[in-house]
């Protein structure tokens, strides 16, 4: 009879205890949505239906107010839906939001302290150290690189085509060997070849991180919605392998490197200089990496690796999907394919007939596309922020309080009509239009703010390079009908469901 009276106790006690935290917003006044128990906006995620980013999309439909709270399982969130607020939150009032609020243990994990991850003064110290890397000058030395990579590209496609006639090709998974190979050379200074070495080091490595088990999705959700399990995780010992291994071969490079006085123009070089000589140089013609501070290092190998490691997480699936669903794209629209060749070629012919790094950014109308694929494809679907001091919505009563988690789901602005008309429309020409036609305010593919994408010119560069050379080299077959692409299940980044077919033969 006793057990009976505890369970019916212990019931009634988690029933109060969910009442209570599903409450949340309802006791804080602001209106909310998805209240589902136990899992609040995620159920379509556990569920196996959506996607993380595609379940707040969801919830970005399904809601009309400027700012909803809803339940990311038991925490409780804040969606920001109206741009101009959106915009205040990443840029005006960035001191009220500086941090995104996921799992950092800069003491006892230093893989963890990446510039994506830390907090406060260690981000903006190591921000601003790390910003001269990005600059167009460097980016214009790392240019061969990138290119030979887009050769290797181009000769592993043309292997699979026949001489005459079309060929279906899944594009995307071209498209993630590539922008690999881009990573691991230009990133990490790796000398590989994936098309030809599938199986190196690096991309071993790489399709460990990119499974989907259960213990990456518990740890993934662990580091984003509760950093305090994870700081537990790792206190105890729950070592993540891919990472560790990321970490051992980032240290053999660096060591080899600082033995042999290697110099090459790549990422890792500039961080050897941060290490060496405490600040990358912004003289674009300097590399060396040799110490001028008797040997003292400013920055230890583990901030090396962390720092390498976010790069190829972060630009990765990033460069990969946006050329996979441009090349759809321009399948899809005749007019738009026939503008953004031309383009190539008087770019190519203005640069003496070479694809270098000044045709790259003199292809104006390809930018323009790139733009609106990362519109209406947005690789990371939405910015997360957490209130860091209390904050008042501005004409209104609504207080966000120090703590809260901030989503701002990018994809639901950027294919909302409020803001951009017929948003699933393919138009590149709004961005070249002197009267832009949608709100500036709403279109962040790269975020926004301090806090932005410190990659987005190195992403576009290596975008617009492979998507330059596949229309100089191949043609791609129009599509008969036109539809849109279904978007997969895993993960934060958007992916295409079941990859992106586009039928390619070597160019008359
Ligand atoms: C098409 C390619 C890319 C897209 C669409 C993209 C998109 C984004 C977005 C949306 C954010 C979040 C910004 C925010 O919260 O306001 C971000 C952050 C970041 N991205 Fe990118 N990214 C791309 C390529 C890259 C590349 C190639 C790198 C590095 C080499 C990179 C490095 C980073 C880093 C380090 C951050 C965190 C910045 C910080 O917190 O200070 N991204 N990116």
């Amino acid at each position: 009879m006793i057990g009976i009276y505890l369970l019916i106790g212990a019931v009634t006690l988690l029933y109060v205890y969910l009442k209570w935290t599903f409450s949340y917003w309802d006791r804080k006044g602001f209106p909310s949505v998805g209240v589902s128990i136990p899992f609040g906006a995620m159920e379509s995620v556990t569920k196996g239906k959506r996607s993380f980013g595609m379940a707040i999309y969801d919830m970005y439909q399904t809601a009309k107010e400027p700012v909803v709270g809803l339940y990311l399982t038991l925490r409780p969130a804040l969606l920001i839906r109206d741009a101009q607020l959106a915009h205040d939150v990443l840029v005006k009032d960035f001191a009220s939001f500086h941090d995104r609020g996921v799992y950092v243990d800069e003491k006892n994990d230093p893989m963890s302290a990446s510039l994506f991850q830390m907090e406060g003064a260690s981000w903006r110290n190591l921000r601003n150290k790390l910003t001269p890397s990005f600059t167009s000058g460097k980016l214009k030395a790392m240019f061969e690189t990138s290119n030979s990579v887009g050769d290797k590209l181009i000769a592993s496609m043309k292997a699979q085509l026949p001489e005459k006639g079309s060929k279906e090709l899944e594009i995307k998974g071209f498209m993630a060997t590539y922008a690999i190979d881009i990573i691991a050379t230009t990133i990490f200074g790796l000398d590989i070849d994936s098309f030809a070495d599938p199986n190196n080091e690096f991309q071993a490595i790489s399709k460990k991180l990119n499974r989907k088990n259960f213990e990456d999705i518990i740890r993934g959700a662990a580091s984003f919605l509760y950093p305090g399990l994870e700081k537990f995780f790792v206190r105890i010992g729950w070592k993540q392998e891919a990472t560790e291994r990321m970490r051992e071969l980032s240290h053999r490079t660096v060591d080899l490197r600082e033995k042999n006085n290697i110099v090459r123009k790549d990422l890792l070089q500039l961080l050897l200089q941060l290490r060496n000589q405490g600040k990358v140089n912004t003289d674009d013609s300097v590399w060396s990496a040799e110490s001028s501070q008797n040997g003292v290092k400013s920055i230890s190998k583990d901030l090396i690796a962390g720092q390498l490691f976010l790069f190829y997480v972060a630009g990765y699936e990033t460069t990969a999907s946006t050329i996979s669903f441009t090349l759809y794209e321009l399948t899809q629209n005749p007019e738009v394919m026939e503008k953004a060749k031309e383009d190539v070629r008087n770019a190519i012919e203005k640069n003496g007939g070479k694809l270098t790094y000044d045709a790259v950014s003199d292809m104006k109308y390809l930018e323009a596309c790139v733009l609106e694929t990362a519109r209406k494809y947005p690789a990371l679907p939405l910015l997360n922020r957490i209130c860091t001091q209390d904050y008042p919505v501005p004409d209104s009563k609504l207080v966000i309080k120090k703590g809260t988690p901030i989503i701002i789901s990018l994809i639901g602005m950027q294919r909302d009509a409020e803001y951009f008309p017929d948003p699933l429309r393919y138009q590149p020409e709004r961005y070249l239009d002197e009267n832009k036609d949608f709100n500036q305010a709403a279109y962040m593919p790269f975020g926004e703010g301090p806090r932005m994408c410190i990659g987005a010119r190195m992403g576009k560069v290596n975008v617009k390079l492979a998507i330059a050379k596949i229309l100089t080299n191949f043609d791609l077959e129009m599509r008969q009908e036109k539809r849109e692409i279904e978007f997969g299940i895993n993960g934060v980044p958007l992916m295409p469901k079941e990859g992106v077919p586009v039928r390619v033969s070597l160019k008359k």
